[in-house]
């Protein structure tokens, strides 16, 4: 599901490294996608949350109406109702195809397309590749990055809440992993520097300005922190 959502679109092809995500690889557009639904009646459960992740990134970052909609479907979704994963498949695929076809090269605006990604790719970097689905680090980036955005005055309580819940319904941890019990924070501010987007050391995170709008922008350390330390808790 998740490839049919991202990686079926856009040509981004890339490896792995310990210090990152994603951290080599080239632009390969291919000839033709098929999504063939009838592939997912047989997704592992978890792998069906890890997509969902991916799908409800295109809400907040771009499309409020769409997000309105998961939250009217997240259950035919999870129940693999052919018409709900067809809309839901179709949409991503149309706003992934918007961005990317304004951006192929990630000058700017494809960027808007990490959101959850930075706090992410550290939490799966941190733990070991495969001990956390790409979209579980995802789903629990996504609420870090939205309370962040809360916290510098972007978003309200009430819109991070209801990403919160809709992450959540889609099966998906909530909350960040500990990566480290003496310096969580720390840690995820180390393997966030080595993020692609990071310039000179300096963070960029794509933060939500606004329901349905994305900007990528950095962010006091100390306030980051503080982020970390409130979503790792408990
Ligand atoms: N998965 C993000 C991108 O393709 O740009």
């Amino acid at each position: 599901l998740l490839a049919q959502v991202d990686s079926s679109v856009g040509g981004k092809t890339a490896i792995n490294h310990p210090l990152g995500k994603n951290m080599i690889g080239a632009f390969y557009q291919p000839q033709l996608v098929v999504c063939d639904l009838a592939t997912l009646d047989t997704l592992p459960v978890r792998e069906l949350s890890a997509g969902l992740a991916e799908i409800i990134k295109y809400g907040p970052i771009a499309d409020m109406d769409f997000m309105g909609w998961l939250e009217d479907h997240m259950d035919d979704l999870l129940a693999r109702d052919r018409t709900a994963l067809a809309h839901a498949v179709r949409r991503s695929c149309e706003i992934k195809a918007w961005v990317v076809g304004q951006d192929e090269r990630e000058a700017g605006l494809r960027a808007i397309l990490n959101f959850g990604h930075t706090f992410g790719h550290a939490i799966e970097a941190g733990m070991g590749y495969g001990a956390w689905l790409h979209g579980e680090g995802v789903g629990a980036g996504m609420v870090m990055a939205a309370e962040l955005s809360c916290r510098l005055g972007l978003v309200d309580d009430a819109f991070v809440a209801r990403l919160k819940v809709l992450v959540q319904r889609a099966g998906l941890p909530l909350r960040g992993a500990v990566l480290d019990a003496a310096d969580n924070a720390g840690r995820y501010l180390e393997l966030m520097r080595v993020d692609k987007k990071a310039e000179a050391g300096e963070i960029r995170f794509v933060l939500i300005d606004g329901p349905g709008r994305a900007c990528v922008r950095a962010a006091p350390d100390a306030l980051v922190r503080e982020v970390i330390d409130a979503c790792c808790a408990g």
